[in-house]
């Protein structure tokens, strides 16, 4: 690894994650319903999207939906999904507008047929577009695409086409949800909660962590280039020490 990469937090990430939380307590503070809070925390969604082109971000993956959010209250599940739906009709232009291409990561599956369906006719209209990728953990869980990606490994192994002394990190990794993005580089999380909430378990290995109290709903431009400020003042040494001219820290 040379002295570059591992000093590299003075540029800006390239790929940036967020677990957008808080839209509940954001709507409780104003005496709504916790719907209320979701449709503003969709106006963060659409900010943060045009902050990362403006920033030059490549890559931004939000977790949308967990698999642990399937234990929530029905209505607030439906309304969830709604939303989801009429999110990607409001937004596709958007995504032509600045070719960007849509992914999903997750249990596609689990979701309604009607979103499932929008969802893939978007990432197949966008699929050619190379100006930056949004990327929706939805129905996604850490420990749910490990143990997917062991079990493919475990099939591949069983039917003749890897060896299992071929197994190592980089073999492990390809079998992940999708293997060509980079791991991120930041991953942000709003509304003061100190946990990864099953999030990218394999991806944040070395992530920069930044965790601020403002509530997803009310994280705009402003707090988005606070993160990316944050993140550049880190100095990433990967297990590595720095070349003393750069300042090593401790
Ligand atoms: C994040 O906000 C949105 C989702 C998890 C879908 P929350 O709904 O978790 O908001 P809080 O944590 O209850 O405030
Ligand atoms: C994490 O937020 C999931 C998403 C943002 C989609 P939660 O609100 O579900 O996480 P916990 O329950 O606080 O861990
Ligand atoms: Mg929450």
């Amino acid at each position: 690894m040379s002295a570059k990469s591992l000093a590299g937090a003075s540029s800006n990430p390239v790929h940036v994650a967020v677990i957008m939380d808080g839209n509940g307590r954001w709507a409780r503070e104003r005496g709504l319903p916790r719907g209320k809070g979701h449709e503003a925390g969709a106006e963060s969604v659409r900010a943060v999207v045009r902050a990362c082109r403006d920033h030059g971000i490549r890559y931004l993956t939000l977790y949308a939906f967990s698999v642990e959010n399937w234990r929530r209250p029905r209505e607030e599940v439906q309304g969830l999904m709604g939303l989801l739906r009429r999110f990607m009709e409001h937004e596709e232009p958007l995504l032509h507008e600045q070719q960007i291409r849509l992914r999903i990561m997750g249990r596609l599956e689990d979701l309604p047929r009607l979103v499932q369906k929008k969802l893939t006719r978007v990432m197949e209209k966008t699929a050619h577009y190379d100006a930056g990728q949004l990327i929706l953990a939805l129905s996604y869980g850490g420990r749910t695409e490990i143990a997917t990606a062991a079990r493919r490994i475990a099939e591949e192994v069983r039917d003749g086409v890897l060896d299992p002394s071929d197994v190592d990190e980089k073999v492990f990794a390809q079998h992940l949800y999708l293997p060509d993005v980079p791991d991120p580089d930041l991953m942000i999380r709003t509304s003061g909660e100190m946990r990864l909430s099953n999030f990218l378990l394999w991806q944040l290995s070395y992530a920069e962590l930044y965790t601020t109290p403002v509530l997803w709903p009310d994280f705009r431009e402003p707090a988005f280039a606070a993160a990316i400020d944050a993140y550049r003042s880190r100095s990433r040494r990967f297990g590595g020490v720095l070349p003393e001219t750069e300042g090593a820290g401790c």
